[in-house]
């Protein structure tokens, strides 16, 4: 066996998040231009055989999680395919998918059958007007239908991401904590971060984590803090007094989890980087293509895996400026 992904802080790489596109069908402000994307051309994407193959390669280096991000991931054509490639690499524990649900109920019953069995979806609030200010697209019914459709064949313990922001979505956290509730969904808020690609991004919009959970406490139901099975995971859980159902916390900027970290990342043109703040790529595409063996791109994940800096990008306090946006990076 090879030697596992450390870095310079003693965190051990074993999740490694994987976009399969940066196209999406919606254009959630917090992550795209609303018009002009310069989306990659499709011959720069990595094949299915190519992220296979860095997969396996990945597995060999300590790595056990996949999750499948984009973009939308939805809108890769036979995102089945991969699924099940995935599913059969011996040494995966957890292999999960991040979708905005728009497509779920037509791909949910194929991407169950292929092995996949965790499923996160977006969904910042439940009506219609909230969808369109955030996606600037019509649709929650599809989402919401989505939701409903992977439940029925057999996904379980779904969670639902919301992103919060202030002066927004404030209406939308009641609504949302009754219906996860009613559901059996895992709701979990997220803070804010800036990768919004218009580059608005302001410590005033940033709604924490800990305000969203007084309001619950107050209007929904009393929270107690849940223990916390594994430390990697970016939420902080709750537990209801009356139900026995969770709700998470994603404290990204009031309380980053950096310390904790053991993400790598690599994009749909197959660059590998470090942090969702990383500065700098590690091409991995370019030594696939040119028919470099297993050990020379293992030695790019481990350059890629020392250079990580101590938290959001960045040594300091803070964080780095990407010059890159959500969508083009994975989640
Ligand atoms: P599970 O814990 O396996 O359910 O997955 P997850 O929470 O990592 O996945 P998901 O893609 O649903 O991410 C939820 C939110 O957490 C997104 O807003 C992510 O951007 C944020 N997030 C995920 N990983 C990181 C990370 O490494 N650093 C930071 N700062 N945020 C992250
Ligand atoms: N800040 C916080 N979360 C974000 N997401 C996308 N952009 C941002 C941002 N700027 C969330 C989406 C999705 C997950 C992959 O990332 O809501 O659930
Ligand atoms: Fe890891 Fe970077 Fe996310 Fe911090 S911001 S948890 S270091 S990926």
């Amino acid at each position: 066996p090879q030697t596992p992904l450390a870095d310079r802080f003693g965190r051990v790489h074993t999740s490694l998040r994987i976009s399969v596109t940066d196209r999406c069908n919606i254009r959630c402000f917090y992550c795209m231009p609303l018009e002009n994307v310069q989306f990659k051309p499709r011959a720069e994407l990595l094949t299915f055989e190519e992220i296979e193959r860095v997969a396996r390669l990945a597995v060999s280096l300590g790595v056990r999680k996949f999750r499948l991000t984009g973009g939308e991931p939805l809108v890769r054509a036979q995102l089945h395919e991969l699924i099940q490639r995935l599913a059969a690499i011996p040494g995966v524990e957890d292999l999960a998918l991040t979708t905005n649900g728009v497509l779920l109920a037509d791909q949910a019953a194929a991407l169950h059958d292929a092995g996949l069995r965790r499923l996160n979806v977006s969904l910042d609030g439940l009506s219609e007007e909230m969808f369109r200010r955030i996606t600037r697209r019509q649709g929650v019914d599809r989402v919401l239908q989505g939701i409903a459709a992977a439940q029925a064949v057999g996904f379980q313990g779904i969670r639902l991401n919301a992103v919060s922001i202030r002066g927004l979505t404030e209406s939308e956290i009641v609504p949302l904590a009754r219906f996860s509730r009613e559901h059996d969904l895992e709701l979990r808020f997220i803070e804010f971060m800036p990768l919004d690609a218009d580059k608005n991004w302001g410590e005033a919009q940033v709604l924490s984590g800990a305000e969203v959970r007084e309001v619950i406490s107050r209007d929904v139901a009393e929270l107690s803090p849940a223990c916390r099975a594994d430390l990697s995971q970016p939420a902080v859980d709750y537990e209801y007094a009356d139900s026995p159902a969770r709700v998470g916390f994603i404290n990204s900027v009031t309380e980053p989890f950096c310390g904790d970290c053991n993400r790598l990342r690599i994009t749909a043109e197959g660059q590998l980087r470090n942090c969702l703040f990383s500065t700098a790529e590690w091409d991995v595409r370019a030594l696939l293509r040119s028919g470099a063996t297993d050990e020379v791109v293992a030695k790019l994940f481990h350059d890629c895996t020392s250079a990580k800096r101590r938290g959001h990008g960045s040594d300091d306090q803070g964080f780095a400026d990407t010059q890159r946006a959500m969508y083009q990076i994975g989640g």
